[in-house]
């Protein structure tokens, strides 16, 4: 297939784009690199041999997007194009809505207009809130009690393609509930760049690995979990990506939803283990309060991909760390240097 990936040059696009490409799909990037780097499509280039077709262009702003798109074929699209900043998000709400709102009904009009029938769309665990149970499935009620705008975009993304599939049942369309992506390619050649401060766990733990940052704060001891810290369920990126891959293959119309997850939770203080054993250095850290809006819990229940996507993850946190680290050591500043 020819694939585009909205948002390709990001962290899972870019694992995505090279997994793809390794597995005979040609792929077409759109990325307005406003969190994204054009050194991650280089990288993958130089890993797959392939040349990669990139179009700079928002997305949520759907007539340059069109305009940019034109003459462009594909038959399929992957959406991981938004912004991800839980927190951020709290602050700039109706920035959050309308980039990632408007970047989907812009990609399905599209889509619509051009016959373009198969779709992916990058959700998330974060649809599930507090999950009432452990392991979460897909039968889980989600929407229910979500604590910040990047969440509810999902939740909202997710309603917008099963509304455009009823009026248009041609649409196949595949809602990928991530967990928590962390690691890197093995080649520690492209991995996650965060901008600034890393929000995210696995690569605040590399900086202070790499003596970036001085210690870890640990948000929270006082949970109901094995030693009082959150517990997630941590997922490796290139599993992720072949998650993609197995999900596209096998798109029929209606709208299905997978969860994507290793079915396991690890602790923050199991990571912080797991990562000191995988890179030889410590990571100080310090307990600091919990952060707003973090749930105790939560793993995926993956047996539906498992079986309906013939896909399972087959790397470990141990494994992760490693690639993490890879990549964090020989890139301490990302895709800048
Ligand atoms: N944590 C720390 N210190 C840090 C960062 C995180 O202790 O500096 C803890 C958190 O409290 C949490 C765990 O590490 O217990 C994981 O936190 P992350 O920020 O890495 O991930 P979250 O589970 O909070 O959020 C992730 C994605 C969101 C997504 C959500 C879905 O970042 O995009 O999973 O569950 F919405």
């Amino acid at each position: 297939m020819r694939v585009l990936l909205t948002g390709g040059a990001g962290y899972i696009g870019s694992h995505t784009a090279l997994v793809l490409i390794e597995r005979g799909h040609e792929v077409v990037l759109l990325d307005d690199f406003s969190n994204s780097s054009p050194e991650a499509v280089r990288r993958v280039e130089e890993l797959t041999g392939a040349r990669i077709p990139v179009i700079e262009a928002d997305l949520a702003d759907r007539s340059a997007a069109a305009a940019a798109l034109e003459g462009v074929d594909f038959d399929a699209a992957i959406h991981f194009a938004g912004l991800k900043a839980v927190g951020e998000s709290v602050v700039e709400p109706t920035r959050y809505y309308r980039v990632n709102i408007d970047s989907t009904l812009a990609l399905l009009d599209l889509m619509r207009e051009r016959g373009v029938t198969r779709l992916v769309f990058s959700s998330s665990a974060t649809v599930y809130g507090d999950p009432e149970y452990v392991p979460v499935d897909e039968a889980h009620r989600a929407g229910v009690g979500l604590t910040n705008p990047y969440g509810w975009s999902k939740f909202m993304n997710e309603q917008i393609i099963r509304d455009a599939q009823a009026a248009w049942p041609r649409l196949g369309a595949v809602l990928l509930r991530y967990f928590n992506p962390v690691g890197a390619h093995p080649s520690g050649r492209i991995g996650e760049d965060p901008s600034g401060i890393p929000n995210n766990l696995m690569p605040f733990i590399a900086q202070v690995a790499v003596g970036k940052r001085e210690r870890l704060s640990v948000f929270g001891d006082a949970y109901p979990t094995v030693d009082g810290t959150g517990v997630r369920d941590y997922i490796h990126v290139m599993d992720l990506a072949e998650g993609h891959a197995a999900a596209l293959e096998r798109i029929e119309a209606g709208v299905e939803v997978y969860n994507l997850g290793s079915g396991t939770g690890s602790s923050v203080l199991e990571v912080v283990r797991a990562f000191e054993e995988a890179s030889g250095r410590p990571v100080p850290y310090a307990v600091a309060p919990a952060r707003a809006g973090d749930v105790a819990e939560i793993a995926a229940d993956p047996s539906r991909a498992n079986a309906r996507l013939r896909w399972r993850t087959t790397r470990s946190l141990a494994d992760a760390c490693r690639d993490a680290w890879t990549w964090q050591s020989a890139n301490p500043d990302g895709y800048a240097a």
